[in-house]
């Protein structure tokens, strides 16, 4: 709690309001006894300036392009650590001694399996379906499956229920891609570490099995750290909510994936790559820039702009350099590449984008990544979804670990009607 107090006044009633101060970063005011001192409510349609938890997992600096995982810089976590590791810390705040983390890569190896009555999900989907649909709905059926870990107040049943999060996600999204070009699904080998296991499951099949290039596991796990957790953006805030009122955990992580889904989140990767393969070319930047900077037309550049950072962002300068990295490595000469390196140069030089503070997000290069590695673009959300559910599980146990959390019940200005009397079908 700050020394410092916000006064406001309404309707000539002063009021003292709490400041309280994180670690780092902006002060908040504690609006909490707003309503009954006032009678009124805050207006913040997009929470644009609304704090809705305490949290210790993620900081980010907008302006300077930060992010920082329980203090570690995103990209010393990329460039030094594996994904398993980033997992553990931030499930348990530290980062992991040797044992820990050969303990805890145990465990999640050893769940990575899923029941084999779930694969009968999966037929159920028409096989055009877009793998996020698939994920929705089948990590929504896991809560029908493990009841042994659905009591959210019983802190071990939360970390099992972490756990099987963790490691079935790639099982149920390479059974996706599995499902979606008609091939038969892979299971787990717990030989293989968790990203490598994960491409073996999608790319092997059983006529040649896939042996996972290290460069090309490196390239995916730094993927994979790169979007494990992201604070309180809209779908972890969507698995808050959802898990504000007790609901079940594999149920709070499938709406978490459907707000992903949407082209301003997780579905920007895809959106982006679509859009610089339907750029083609670098003489038709322009075209496009000219496009996006139009208030008549409702083009975005996407893979630009961010809620919150209005520098580059952290994660795509890893991002860029994976790219080069993965291309090199695989020889492919994709002028997609090209494209999106000199849409960058111009836009960074763009009065408009300079004025508006829109750079490269994560999703910029994400795609020319994984198109190389060969996922379709219906699959680049559900790897960032995979990815994510790290997040997911620890923002969760947050929140019910939390003593001053409530269920999540915004209020609202209402416009509709005032009250009025029923008529009769008869009479209108
Ligand atoms: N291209 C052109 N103009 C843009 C763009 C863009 N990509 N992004 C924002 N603007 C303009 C927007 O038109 C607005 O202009 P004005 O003030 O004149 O009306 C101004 O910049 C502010 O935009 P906003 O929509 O009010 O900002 P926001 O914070 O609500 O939106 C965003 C953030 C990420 C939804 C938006 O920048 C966007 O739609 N970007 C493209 C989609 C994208 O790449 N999303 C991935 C986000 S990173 C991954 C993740 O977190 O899921």
């Amino acid at each position: 709690m700050s020394d410092n107090n916000a006064t406001l006044t309404v309707g000539g009633d002063t009021k003292d309001y709490a400041v309280m101060d994180g670690t780092v970063g902006p002060q908040v005011i504690d609006v909490r006894k707003l309503y009954a001192n006032t009678g009124m409510f805050t207006y913040d349609p997009g929470f644009t300036s609304t704090a809705s938890c305490e949290s210790g997992l993620t900081y980010i600096d907008g302006d300077a392009g930060i992010l920082l995982h329980r203090g570690y810089p995103i990209g010393q976590l990329a460039e030094e650590s594996s994904f398993m590791e980033v997992c553990y810390l931030l499930l348990n705040g530290e980062l992991p001694s040797q044992k820990e983390l050969e303990d805890f890569t145990t465990t999640i190896t050893r769940h990575t399996m899923v029941h084999e009555q779930l694969s009968a999900f999966f037929r159920g989907f028409r096989r055009d379906a877009h793998p996020m649909a698939i994920m929705v709905g089948v990590v929504g059926a896991l809560s029908a499956f493990y009841h042994d870990s659905t009591d959210i107040n019983d802190p071990e049943q939360r970390r099992i229920a972490s756990h099987r999060l963790i490691a079935k996600m790639p099982t149920i999204a390479a059974m996706a891609y599995k499902y979606s070009v008609g091939q038969p699904f892979v299971y787990p080998r717990n030989d293989l570490s968790y990203t490598a296991n994960f491409l073996r499951m999608t790319f092997s099949v059983p006529a040649e099995d896939y042996i996972p290039d290290p460069v090309i596991v490196d390239a995916m796990d730094k993927i994979f750290i790169l979007h494990a957790d992201h604070e309180q953006n809209a779908s972890t805030s969507t698995v808050r909510l959802a898990g504000s009122s007790g609901a079940n955990p594999f149920a709070c992580i499938a709406a978490g994936i459907a707000c992903l889904w949407g082209p301003a989140h997780g579905g920007a990767n895809e959106a982006a790559l679509n859009m610089l393969r339907e750029i083609g070319t670098v003489d038709r930047i322009p075209e496009y820039i000219a496009r996006a900077k139009n208030k008549d037309d409702p083009f975005r550049l996407m893979g630009f702009g961010h809620r919150v950072y209005k520098n580059y962002d952290p994660r795509a300068t890893v991002m860029q350099k994976t790219a080069k990295d993965v291309l090199e490595k695989l020889g492919v000469n994709d002028p997609v590449f090209d494209v999106a390196k000199e849409l960058e140069q111009i836009a960074l030089n763009d009065p408009y984008f300079v004025e508006k503070k829109l750079y490269p997000n994560v999703d910029f290069y994400s795609g020319v990544i994984l198109s190389a590695i060969g996922f379709p673009t219906e699959m680049f959300t559900v790897l960032f979804a995979l990815a994510r559910t790290v997040g997911w599980v620890a923002q969760w146990n947050e929140m019910i670990s939390d003593p001053a959390q409530k269920i999540g019940r915004p209020r609202q200005l209402y416009t509709g009607p005032t009250q009025r009397d029923y008529v009769g079908v008869d009479k209108r």
